[in-house]
């Protein structure tokens, strides 16, 4: 009550890395609507310099950053005048994480989220998860920087926030299993006969949320559940065999915990972000947030089922990646990066993602990296295997698939 009372009183000093992005605008919608309760230190984006430069002002941040060093000059003319201090690179990116906000929301897409994510956890700040890329990419080092630093970590990934709220006053022990769901993507009812002919545009359409481009097509694959999985395994300390993913087409339950007396605790609500966004922002305290309420009645049914892992062969190599350990999830999702950019650009099928995924786990042997610079090496490593396998890649016909 004593802390609730304190944050009510002063604002809160948050920043927004990847402001720009659809997570970055959903947190920054939510600042608006009270900004009184809110002073925003930073901002950053990779090259979106208009809507940064828009937002740093309409929010008066203190400083914006812009990860794309030959958008430095756009932005500092955009921004002259306004008081708002500005800079570029991964160095404007680090300094961004480091100014001094209470709250940090981890919102930059891939892996290139996880130097700034790491900056902001270090410094003991509440960081605002949504990157996961960065636990799969660097789980352990990631957790033991948040052991070690006293960084308080909130996710923000709604079946991870969904499980944070259901574990909310729980003892460890008394967990028995994590209950995943998934809304199966745009492609749940497809044939790999069909799925080989979607289009990018097709897969970023997806049926219940709106997000970026990468996330989407991580969903449309299944990818999604998988580095969830991944995601899952690191911010709460369990087994994936103690973790199931369960397909749920309506999006509205988030996902469960089963607990050792036979209860299961479910968070629920409408598929928007939101409303984990506002569980974070506003943490401890549960804030208002205006989204249409749930209407059970109206929806009348909710449907699961268990995933296929033949049609969907991205959750199978997620999680063989997470059982065989080591670097291979940090191969797999550098993979998946190059794999999702090559189809959105119209260089690699949507059946090839997975392929092209499993040939670079192949390639990449696995191996064991103790500190952030080795899981680097082996990201890039990764990164150019898949990279060359893109440029000589020949379609894999799947006829009958
Ligand atoms: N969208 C969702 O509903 C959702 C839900 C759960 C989790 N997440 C996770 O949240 C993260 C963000 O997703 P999103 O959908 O918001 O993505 P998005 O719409 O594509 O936005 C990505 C943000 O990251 C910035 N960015 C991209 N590449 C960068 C780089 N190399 N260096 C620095 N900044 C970079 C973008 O800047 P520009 O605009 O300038 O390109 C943008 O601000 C992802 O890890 C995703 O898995 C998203």
């Amino acid at each position: 009550m004593a802390l609730a009372l304190a944050i009510e009183r002063s604002p809160r000093s948050v920043s927004v890395l990847g402001a720009t992005g659809s997570v970055g605008q959903s947190t920054l919608d939510l600042i608006g609507r009270t900004p009184e309760r809110y002073r925003v230190e930073a901002l950053t984006a990779h090259r979106n310099v208009d809507r940064l430069a828009a937002a740093a002002v309409r929010h008066r941040a203190r400083f914006a950053a812009i990860a794309d060093p030959a958008r430095y000059r756009d932005l500092k003319d955009a921004l002259s005048g306004s008081g708002i201090a500005v800079a570029a690179g991964d160095d404007g990116l680090a300094e961004a994480a480091l100014r001094p906000a209470d709250w940090v929301m981890a919102a930059i897409v891939g892996a290139a989220g996880l130097g700034p994510t790491l900056a902001a956890v270090r410094r003991s700040a509440m960081v605002a998860l949504a990157t996961k890329e960065c636990l799969v990419c660097a789980g352990a080092i990631l957790m033991a920087e948040v052991a070690s630093s006293g960084a308080v970590l909130l996710p923000v990934d709604s079946e991870h926030n969904a499980i944070f709220q259901a574990l909310r006053g729980e003892a460890a022990e008394s967990i028995e299993r994590l209950i995943l769901t998934a809304s199966g993507g745009p492609f749940r009812g497809r044939s790999r006969a069909a799925m080989a002919a979607v289009t990018p545009r097709e897969a970023v359409a997806h049926p219940n949320w709106d997000m970026g481009a990468k996330i989407s097509v991580d969903s449309a694959t299944m990818m999604n559940k998988g580095l969830e999985l991944i995601e899952a395994h690191h911010l709460f300390g369990l087994g994936q065999d103690r973790i199931e993913i369960l397909v749920h087409p309506e999006s509205i339950v988030h996902s469960l915990v089963a607990f050792r007396d036979g209860s299961v605790i479910a968070q629920l609500g409408q598929p928007d972000m939101r409303i984990p966004i506002a569980y974070t922002l506003g943490w401890p305290e549960r804030i208002a947030v205006p989204t249409p309420r749930l209407d059970l009645a109206a929806i009348g049914r909710l449907s699961f089922e268990a995933p296929d892992h033949e049609r969907f062969p991205a959750l199978r190599l997620a999680a063989a990646a997470l059982r065989q350990g080591g670097t291979a999830p940090t191969v797999l999702n550098a993979a998946n990066e190059v794999a999702v950019g090559a189809f959105l650009a119209g260089r690699l099928g949507f059946l090839d993602i997975a392929a092209l995924v499993e040939a670079v786990l192949a390639a990449c042997a696995g191996g064991v990296a103790a500190s952030l610079d080795e899981i680097l090496q082996v990201d890039a490593e990764a990164r150019r295997r898949a990279g060359e396998l893109v440029r000589g890649w020949s379609p894999v016909r799947y006829g009958n698939a």
